[in-house]
């Protein structure tokens, strides 16, 4: 939530900033604000609404600085307005800082704050921050060099919640000072110049080059240096890490929207997540994982921890698990698993998924679990993002920035990634002979998988076709059965976050047990059908919404009676465990086309933002 973005150096700062910010957006849009020190001071603009609305500021052209820090938010304390804008500053306009994250004690700090003379100007919790710098900044009686940073510290110390803070001062004009806890932040090397930002995305075009921060470590930068300290203020070194994604991968391209070119980009980000992992004729490899037979059968549980799209990959996960590996598999959002007291040991390997890595829940449950003594993996696609630094594992797909709030292409390789683990924990099991026949089949199935997805993409004009007939509605209902199911919850949220259409997902054996109340004359229920154990149970139920008077589309790659359906769309064949993966294709350009016909902003949906810092 909230993009966050700044820039040191030698150029003009407010340019590089709007930048940033506009490959931001995808982070939280409701208002965008920038500061920079001016020969005059520190000069702040701001507005509601749109980073857009900030550029077409005409003063914008007027800022010359070469420091500046800026924001675009996603609201939490106080509705999206010019005041609530970030960056805020302090009574004496000596500092500004913007923040992504939640001040939790901000009242307690406010009451302070008020007792000793500030006035608040805003409804955030922010604007806690720079007065309570200013606070500390007025009792430091040295005048030295590292007076600002240790106002920032004992502000910080004060803080309870999460942060990501860029801090500028007009009496330190050469300096910025950035500091994290439980929220996002990288700081990019260029060649006397830094860059700021809360996701390397947005840097890429700068620079390849990041330093990773862990909670509270506190940077000073300049121009040409960024100097490290941890939390007692002792100097620390910091290693840079080569980030191998391209600038254009972070770019639309041909592509209308980032969500269509993220969909066609499947067949690359699976090949990729696939990797050198699997071959025909060897086991499957995960050269970061180094778990035994004996690990594995000691096994009490395995748990999948994940939110929203990834959360339904660890539900394909549970069924390729338990029926590859016979280890008993829950899976649980993770909001929902820290309060729940989970019955979790050092029995218990829990997988956390997230696209980010930065999902403040998934975060949040992956240090519960340590605490209770399991051993963490994690499952993301943002190399050093904080859940990887946390996890006593870390593997990657290989997508590449995903920059549409709605996930596709972090979807199917994340179920790409699931399977590969799958047939490596049943490999180090050493099962039956007629495991190991079903493991090599499904090793081939991966490999021509990349092909399924290319061909699966030519469905689009049916799609759009149908999408045509349904945008204007106001219900619709995906069903499936088994793994199916599984697919239709996850068409079911991309639908309902792109083209606000509400919809449900059912298991259609559940139907008669209250969905079908709903169905009446024209209500559109979509169905998944890739399952040849199940497809007669699910046409059956199909035929009882048809005989209410719904117009059916069904995704499918078994032989099916297709005269009764309104639209059929075929998908190629593969093994049940990763149909998922083929079958939420159409699914998601259904989504995307429905929204594009009722005009709306696919990339940026109203009131979501795409990665959740906050819980
Ligand atoms: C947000 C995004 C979703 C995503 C979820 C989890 O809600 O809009 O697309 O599935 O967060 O994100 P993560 O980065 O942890 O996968």
């Amino acid at each position: 939530m909230c993009g966050i973005v700044g820039y040191i150096g030698n150029k003009k700062a407010s340019p590089i900033l709007i930048n940033g910010l506009l490959k931001l957006e995808y982070r939280g849009y409701d208002s965008a604000g920038i500061s920079t020190i001016e020969k005059t001071g520190l000069s702040t603009m701001k507005d509601k609404g749109r980073v857009k609305n900030l550029y077409n500021l005409p003063e914008i052209d007027n800022l010359e600085g070469t420091i500046g820090i800026a924001h675009t938010r996603w609201a939490t304390h106080g509705k999206p307005s010019k005041e609530n804008a970030h960056p805020h500053m302090d009574n004496t306009k000596t500092f500004s800082v913007v923040h992504n994250g939640i001040v939790e004690n901000f009242n307690e700090l406010k009451k302070l704050l008020c007792d000793n003379g500030y006035t608040f100007y805003s409804q955030t919790d922010t604007e806690i921050i720079p007065n309570l710098i200013d606070y500390y900044y007025k009792k430091e009686t040295d005048n030295d060099d590292l007076k600002f940073l240790r106002a920032v510290k004992n502000a910080c110390n004060s803080l309870k919640g999460s942060f990501a803070l860029e801090i500028i001062c007009k009496d330190y004009p050469d300096n910025m000072i950035v500091v994290r806890k439980d929220s996002p932040l990288v700081i990019g090397k260029g060649n006397g110049e830094n860059y700021i930002s809360s996701d390397i995305p947005a840097m890429l075009s700068y620079t390849k080059e990041f330093y990773l921060l862990n909670d509270l470590e506190y940077v000073v930068l300049s121009k040409d240096d960024a100097k490290f300290y941890n939390n007692n203020l002792e100097p620390i070194n910091k290693e840079i890490k080569l980030i191998d994604w391209n600038a254009s991968s972070a770019e639309k391209g041909e592509f209308e929207d980032y969500m269509l070119k993220e969909i066609y980009e499947q067949p690359k980000a699976i090949r990729e997540t696939i990797g050198s992992r699997i071959n025909k004729n060897s086991k499957c490899e995960f050269e970061e994982l180094n778990f035994t037979k004996d690990y594995l059968q000691g096994l009490n549980k395995i748990y999948f921890v994940a939110c929203g799209t990834a959360m339904h990959v660890g539900l394909a996960g549970k069924d390729m698990i338990e029926k590859l590996c016979k280890i008993p598999t829950e899976v649980d959002i993770a909001s929902e698993f820290r309060y729940r007291d989970p019955l979790i040991d050092e029995k218990t390997l829990c997988i956390f998924i997230s696209q980010s890595g930065e999902t403040a829940d998934t975060l949040a449950a992956l240090k519960l679990s340590k605490e209770c003594g399991a051993k963490t993996l994690a499952i993301t696609n943002v190399i050093g993002s904080s859940i990887t630094r946390e996890a006593d594992y870390s593997i990657y797909t290989h997508a590449g920035p995903e920059i549409a709030v709605a996930s596709t292409k972090a979807y199917t390789s994340q179920v790409v990634l699931v399977a590969m683990l799958a047939i490596y924990f049943a490999e180090t099991l050493e099962l039956s002979a007629e495991k190991t026949t079903l493991l090599n089949s499904l090793k081939e199935e991966l490999l021509v998988l990349p092909k399924k997805v290319q061909k699966t993409l030519e469905t689009s004009t049916e799609i759009k076709n149908f999408a045509k007939r349904i945008y204007k509605e106001k219900d619709i209902f995906f069903l499936g059965r088994g793994i199916d199911e599984t697919v239709a919850k996850e068409a079911s949220l991309k639908l309902k976050e792109i083209s606000y259409i509400h919809s449900d997902s059912y298991p259609a054996g559940e139907l008669k047990h209250g969905p079908i109340a709903l169905i009446e004359n024209d209500v559109t229920v979509i169905s998944i059908m890739t399952d040849h154990k199940l497809v007669k149970k699910t046409v059956s139920n199909i035929q009882e919404v048809i005989s209410r008077g719904a117009k059916t589309l069904i995704v499918t790659n078994q032989q099916i009676d297709t005269d009764m359906f309104d639209m059929v769309i075929r998908i190629p064949e593969t093994s049940t465990f990763i149909s998922p993966i083929l079958s939420i294709i159409p699914l998601q350009l259904l989504a995307y086309f429905t929204s594009k016909e009722k005009g709306l902003d696919v990339d940026k949906p109203r009131n979501l933002a795409k990665s959740v810092t906050v819980e």
